[in-house]
């Protein structure tokens, strides 16, 4: 049977000063009505039974979590002591979730994507459960054409078609340099990691245990106590010795039998402030904003402000403006490397 997997456990810390440790990417609500982790609940829901609908969180998460998905009963929150990477989560949601469903698929899916619409996204999803139906052994990803060299992707290097709109996968390549990324471009032989995927649950851990001998290992051992009462005792004791590792570099860099599908739906992963500028309609000036605003001999700027502070500029080009009750940020458009610079600058400052 198919479940979903929803990982909601990373910061997003380039959204500061609205993401913060207390409240990450997946909980904001950056267009519409919707908070990012609704959004990803909406696209999965309809895909099958709620009890194979789950979100993986950290301890610290799990209150906000019911809060923005009141519909999803608690045990289906799966815990985290701490954040070890999406390695660990996924081989713990998938070693909870083999206990009770043997045969499971997992639709493994980040919290904090933008994706639409949804029918496409039901009907790609499908199409990789078929690919699954005629390999349990596959893995299978999601790739979309890149328009860019973007180096805080993953690469999928396309092989041979397996069906309309799928492939085999000849290699994979997680957060190449510029230069890589740059002759994959070229090449237009590589799709872009959307960091979705689909596999089964026994076949992720088999391919965790070959790839990562102690992780494999640790989580066996964690999967003696699930329905037991030692269960917490032994994930407290457990789970943060794991190695913290993301499932790309872990698994999908080094695993045979991994197909991919073209998306048809569209795809963003609102990395940064940047997001909003692609996803909501822009001035006549190239100014975005949400909420009050007003800009003189303006361009060109992303502003977000809460909805009784306004925000007025004069002469200012190229820049993001982002007004909370606790603090404000003003910074240069193109500086995602300072914004990096910033967040560690005050992540260091307490
Ligand atoms: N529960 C939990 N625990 N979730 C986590 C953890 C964790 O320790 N770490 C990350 N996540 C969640 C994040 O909230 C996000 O939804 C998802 O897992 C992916 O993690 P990111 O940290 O955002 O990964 P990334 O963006 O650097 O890279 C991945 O996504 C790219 C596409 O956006 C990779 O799969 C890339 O290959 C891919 O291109
Ligand atoms: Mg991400």
């Amino acid at each position: 049977m198919l479940h979903a997997v929803i990982m909601a456990g990373g910061l997003g810390t380039r959204f500061w000063p609205l993401s913060r440790r207390a409240s990450p990417k997946q909980f904001l609500t950056l267009q519409g009505e919707r908070s990012l982790i609704q959004s990803a609940f909406d696209l999965a829901a309809p895909l099958m039974p709620a009890e194979q609908c789950w979100v993986v969180t950290g301890g610290q998460f799990v209150e906000l979590t019911h809060e923005h998905l009141p519909s999803m009963p608690v045990a289906q929150i799966l815990q985290e002591p701490c954040g070890r990477n999406t390695a660990p989560c996924i081989g713990l949601a998938a070693l909870q979730i083999a206990a009770r469903d043997p045969e499971a698929t997992l639709l493994v899916m980040p919290a904090d994507h933008v994706i639409a619409p949804a029918e496409r996204f039901a009907n790609d999803v499908q199409a990789a459960v078929d690919l699954i139906d005629a390999d349990p052994e596959r893995l299978v990803l999601f790739g979309k054409p890149p328009t860019f060299p973007a180096t805080g992707f993953g690469y999928i290097h396309r092989g041979e078609p397996l069906a309309p709109g799928a492939y085999t996968v000849a290699g994979f390549r997680e957060k190449p340099d510029r230069d890589t990324a740059e002759s994959y471009l070229r090449s237009g032989e590589f799709f872009w990691n959307c960091g979705i995927f689909v596999w089964r649950a026994s076949r992720i851990l088999e391919l965790l245990r070959t790839c990562e001998p102690e992780l494999g290992r640790q989580l066996d051992e964690l999967a003696r106590y699930v329905g037991k009462p030692e269960w917490d005792a032994a994930l407290n004791d457990i789970f943060p010795r794991m190695k913290s590792i993301s499932i790309d570099y872990a698994v999908l860099e080094r695993a045979p039998k991994i197909a991919v599908v073209e998306v048809t739906f569209d795809w963003d992963d609102v990395g940064s402030w940047e997001a909003l500028a692609r996803l909501l309609p822009g001035d006549s000036d190239g100014n975005v904003s949400v909420g009050p605003f007003v800009g003189l001999d303006t361009s060109g700027c992303i502003v977000r402000s809460t909805s009784e502070h306004l925000i007025a500029t004069v002469g200012i080009e190229n820049c993001v403006i982002v007004h909370t009750p606790h603090a404000t940020l003003i910074s240069r458009r193109d500086d995602e490397q300072g914004m990096r610079r910033l967040m560690a600058l005050l992540t260091e400052q307490g």
